[in-house]
C-alpha cells in the first residue's frame, strides 16, 4: 500500500505567512473603510527598473521569431548570465568563481529549500534562531530534524544558534559539531550584519570540522557599511567551505519575475566528491533552466543603465528603513537591522508576545508587520517590518504607530 512521507505531517501548521494572511484577510473583511497597510511580507512594490523591461521586451521578441528562437534553457544557466555575474559580482570583490560553478535558477527559496538534498539524512543542521523559515522546513521535510518540542519550540536534532541582542544577532559558534550551518547576512528577520573578521571565523571553523555553510546573501545589495562582507568567497578559504545563495528579488524587484544563483566552489569536496557536481546533478535531473527571457533581464540588471537604476530603487527602499527606524527609535522603542538592510527588528513593548503586538497593531493602526516568533523562538518579543512599502504609506504607518503610543 501507497504510503506518503510522513515527514511532511511533522511541519508545523502552515507556513507564518499564510498565518498571517488569514488574520489579515478576517480583518479586511471586519473593517471594510479601512486602509491596510502591509509591512509584513518581504516583497517589494516598486515596478521593475526601464534596463529590465527593455531586456525582457526584445527577448520577448526573439522567442517570436524563428531565427532567434530558444527551446529548453540550458539546465545550469546560460553562459551569457553566468559569465556577467564573475565579472560584475565576484570580480569586483576579488572573488575567484568561474562560470561552472553558478548555477542559474528560479531563486533564492528554491535553491535554499533543495540545497539540503545533496546531503546524508543523518547530517546535522545549524540553523540562526530566529531563522528564514525555509532552511528549518526543507530539513523537516527531509526526515532530519527528529521531533517538535511543543515546549521549547525547537526540533530535537537541530542546532539552535540563538541570535540576541546580547551577541548583536550574530550567533556564536556552537560547541557541537553540526555538519550543514546556514548563516544568512545581512539577515531575514533581523536585519543585522556579520563583519568579515566574525565571518572568517565560521570559515576557518567549517575547515576544520569539514561542516559546510550554506550562504545565504539575498540582502547583499542592502549593505551601506565598510567591513560588511557581501559575498562568503570574501572571507580566505571560503571556496573549500561555503555555497553561497543569491536572488534577483530584492535588490532588482525579480520576486514576480524569478532568478536566483547558487554558487558551488569546485573546490568544495566532501567525502572525496566535489559538491558542485553533486549540485549540478540535482539541478540538471529536476530543474530545466529559468526562462531565456528572464535570464536575459538578469543581465540587463548587471548593465551599467541597470545598475544606475537598481541603486535608485535600493536607494527609496533604504530610505523608508532609515525613516521606520530613526522615528520608532524616538519614539523610544529598541530597534535594531535596518542600517545595511531592509528589515527593522524591533522589541515588543511592555512584554508583550511577538503575537499580541500583531493584533494590537493590526486591530488598532492597521498595519501589518510580522511576529517574530514565527522565526523561532528566540524571535519571541520581537517584531519585523520592512521598508519595502510604499514611502507615504511607510509614513503613515508609523505615525499610526506614534498615535498609539500616545
Ligand atoms: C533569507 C532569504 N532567502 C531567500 C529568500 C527568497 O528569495 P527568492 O525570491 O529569490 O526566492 C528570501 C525571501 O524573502 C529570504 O528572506
Amino acid at each position: 500500500m501507497l504510503k506518503i512521507n510522513e515527514d511532511y505531517l511533522k511541519l508545523r501548521g502552515s507556513y507564518l505567512f499564510s498565518d498571517i494572511a488569514k488574520k489579515v484577510k478576517a480583518f479586511g473583511e471586519a473593517n471594510p473603510d479601512k486602509k491596510i497597510i502591509r509591512l509584513g511580507i518581504g516583497d517589494v512594490t516598486l515596478p521593475l527598473v526601464p534596463a529590465v523591461t527593455d531586456a525582457l521586451h526584445s527577448a520577448v521578441d526573439e522567442m517570436g521569431r524563428k531565427d532567434t528562437f530558444r527551446g529548453y534553457a540550458p539546465d545550469l544557466g546560460y553562459d551569457f548570465l553566468r559569465d556577467t555575474i564573475v565579472k560584475k559580482v565576484y570580480e569586483p570583490l576579488g572573488c575567484k568563481i568561474e562560470s561552472d560553478e553558478i548555477f542559474v535558477s528560479d531563486g533564492a527559496k528554491s535553491d535554499s529549500g533543495n540545497i539540503q538534498e545533496i546531503f546524508a539524512r543523518d547530517n546535522v543542521i545549524a540553523v540562526c534562531d530566529p531563522v528564514y523559515p525555509v532552511y528549518v522546513d526543507s530539513n523537516v521535510m527531509a526526515g532530519r530534524t527528529g521531533s517538535f518540542d511543543e515546549l521549547n519550540g525547537q526540533w530535537s536534532d537541530v542546532l539552535y544558534m540563538p541570535c540576541t541582542k546580547e551577541n548583536n544577532f550574530t550567533p556564536e559558534i556552537p560547541e557541537k559539531e553540526a555538519d550543514v550551518i546556514y548563516l544568512c547576512f545581512p539577515n531575514n528577520p533581523t536585519g543585522e550584519v556579520i563583519t568579515k573578521d566574525e565571518l572568517q571565523k565560521w570559515v576557518d571553523h567549517a575547515n576544520h570540522t569539514g561542516a559546510v555553510i550554506i550562504y545565504d546573501a539575498a540582502y547583499e545589495a542592502y549593505i551601506s557599511e565598510d567591513n560588511i562582507p557581501h559575498s562568503i568567497y570574501e572571507c580566505d578559504g571560503a571556496q573549500s567551505c561555503a555555497i553561497e545563495l543569491r536572488s534577483f528579488s530584492k535588490n532588482a524587484g525579480f520576486t514576480g519575475l524569478r532568478l536566483g544563483y547558487t554558487v558551488v566552489p569546485k573546490e568544495l569536496i566532501r567525502g572525496g566528491t566535489k559538491l558542485n557536481a553533486l549540485w549540478a546533478r540535482r539541478h540538471g535531473t529536476k530543474y530545466n533552466g529559468a526562462p531565456y527571457i528572464v535570464q536575459r533581464a538578469g543581465e540587463a540588471v548587471y548593465s551599467d543603465i541597470g545598475q544606475a537604476q537598481i541603486k535608485e530603487q535600493i536607494a527609496y527602499y533604504k530610505r523608508n528603513a532609515t525613516y521606520i527606524y530613526e522615528s520608532l527609535k524616538n519614539l523610544g522603542f529598541e530597534v535594531y537591522g535596518a542600517i545595511n538592510s531592509p528589515y527593522i527588528w524591533l522589541k515588543t513593548p511592555d512584554q508583550m508576545t511577538s503575537w499580541e503586538f500583531f493584533d494590537m497593531l493590526l486591530n488598532r493602526a492597521a498595519v501589518v508587520g510580522t511576529p517574530g516568533v514565527g522565526f523561532g523562538p528566540h524571535g519571541e518579543g520581537y517584531f519585523r517590518l520592512t521598508a519595502f512599502g510604499d514611502h507615504e504609506a511607510t509614513k503613515e504607518a508609523v505615525e499610526r504607530i506614534n498615535l498609539l503610543t500616545r
